[in-house]
Formats: C-alpha cells, structure tokens, sequence
C-alpha cells in the first residue's frame, strides 16, 4: 500500500561535492589551513573572503591545478583528491578563472568550439551552442570577432559560455564581477541564476562583491587566511552583523574590538 510514509521524499539535498580539511601551500606560503565545505547538487554556493583568503587556491584544488597537501575532495560520491584538470573536465568540472583567459585570437565561435572539444555529440553541441546565445545574444552577433576584441564584460561572457559548452554539472567562477560595470555584474549574475535553475548547473562562485553574489546564491562560506570563518544561507549571511560591517559596507552601532582580521578588502563596490 501506498502510503505518505513510503513515498515522502528525502528532505536533504545530495552533497555533489564536499571538501574535507584541505590544505595546500605554494612553498612556503600556507594558502589553506583546512578548509571543509560542501556543495549540494543544483546549489549556488557563494565563497566569500578578503584578498589572499584562498578562495582561489580553494578552486583549483578542486579542478586539479593546485594538489591538496592534506585532506580529502570528494565529488559525485567518489574520492577525487588531487585528480588532473583533465579529469575534472570529464567528471562535468568546468573552471573559469579570475581574469577570464578567453583564447584572444580566435574568434568568438572557435572559443565557444574550445570548450566543447571533449564531447562527440554534433547534436548536443548544437543544442547548447543555441542555448547559449540566447543567454548571450551579444556572443551571436560577434560570432566571427576576434576574443581580444570584446570588451572586458562580453569577454566574461564568452568565458562562461565556453565553460557551458562543456555540458559541465558543476561550475567553478573566479570573480566574475572583476573590472565589469555595475549593471554589466548585474546582468551576469540574472543569467548565472538562470544556468543554475534552469539548466540545474551547480555553481560555486568565488567573489569580492558579496552584496550580488549574497543576492544570488543560496548558500555562502567566508574564508579567512586559509580557513572557513562564516557558513550560512546567504540570507542569514546578508543579516550577519560581521559580514554587514566588514564585506557589505555597514557601520556597526556598537564600538568594537580590533580583534577580527577579516575586515581588509581589495576594493569597496
Ligand atoms: N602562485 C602562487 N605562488 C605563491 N603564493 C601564492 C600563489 N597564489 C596564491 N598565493 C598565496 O596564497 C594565498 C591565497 O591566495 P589565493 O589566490 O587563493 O587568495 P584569494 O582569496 O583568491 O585572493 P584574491 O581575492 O586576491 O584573489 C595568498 O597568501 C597568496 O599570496
Ligand atoms: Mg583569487
């Protein structure tokens, strides 16, 4: 017999990726102290954190460019510490770095071709190269431009479509807002919101505008000097006290101690 019991569904999110005390240094330089963090599946996970926090460093130990020196990643239920970039790619991990790196010489659609160099499947390809133009339409009518070419918010955009055209579960943005114009961020993130439910992309976003990537995501993580500081639902995090004063540009009332560190940003938006 079918009862309310038997056909309730599970309340908790599955966990797509979950990281577990990482740590990784460049020499000398200790970038992550442990960090340990989880991504559900179809999640919008903002990370959080001054200059220098890791945030970076915590994305490229998931796509494989920096080896963790402890700890463990765990992605689609599977041990993947310390995997080549060219296994996260396959496993659905497509990474868009802080600064962009669009290819400057090739054309808006050999760019877009790039990102789908792993797949076989003309049809999908097609499918998806449509799908994103009508996120982008801009990338259309510039399909034969040179990259180097666009301006600076339609190059972010052309890295994005690129990483979409790898049919990816899971998204990697390294500040995606950098250099752009408030109504260009804002017309990145409507569509990271659009990838994320409609397409049911997972995203993890590294930003130093907390205000847009805390109005859009779902979940967040501030870092501090290689740790996690802060986790929350974006929306109690847009009420932190802290965050407020330090990351979203709020005077507290009250006089405080200098004892919190977290407070030095690279730029005020
Ligand atoms: N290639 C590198 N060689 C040496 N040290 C590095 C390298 N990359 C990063 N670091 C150091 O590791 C620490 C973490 O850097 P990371 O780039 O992850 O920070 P971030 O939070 O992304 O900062 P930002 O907001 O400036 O991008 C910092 O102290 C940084 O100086
Ligand atoms: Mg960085």
């Amino acid at each position: 017999m079918i009862t309310a019991e038997n056909t309730a569904q599970p309340t908790t999110p599955t966990v797509l990726l979950s990281i577990s005390n990482v740590e990784a240094r460049y020499g000398a330089v200790r970038a992550l102290r442990g960090v340990s963090l989880d991504v559900p599946q179809g999640g919008f996970v903002a990370i959080l954190g001054a200059n220098g926090a890791g945030k970076s460093t915590t994305l490229k130990t998931i796509s494989g460019l920096v080896e963790p020196e402890k700890g463990s990643i765990r992605y689609d239920g599977r041990a993947v510490t310390g995997q080549r970039p060219d296994a996260a790619v396959g496993r659905g991990i497509s990474h868009v770095p802080e600064g962009r790196e669009v290819f400057p010489f090739l054309t808006v659609r050999e760019n877009l071709a790039m990102g789908a160099f792993t797949r076989r499947d003309r049809v999908g390809i097609a499918a998806d190269l449509e799908r994103v133009y009508g996120y982008f339409p801009i990338l259309r009518e510039r399909t034969g431009q040179q990259a180097g070419r666009l301006s600076g918010g339609q190059q972010q955009m052309l890295a994005i479509a690129r990483a979409l055209l790898a049919k990816p579960r899971l998204i990697l943005l390294d500040e995606p807002s950098l250099g752009l114009s408030p109504r260009l961020i804002g017309e990145i993130f409507t569509i990271l919101t659009r990838i994320n439910r409609e397409d049911g992309v997972t995203l993890m976003v590294v930003e130093q505008n907390a205000r847009i990537a805390l109005d859009h995501a779902d979940y967040g993580y501030v870092l501090e000097l290689g740790r996690v500081v802060l986790a929350d639902t974006a929306a109690r995090l847009r009420e932190n006290e802290d965050v407020r004063e330090f990351y979203l540009g709020h005077r507290a009332e009250t006089v405080r101690g200098d004892a919190r560190r977290w407070k030095r940003r690279k730029t005020w938006r």
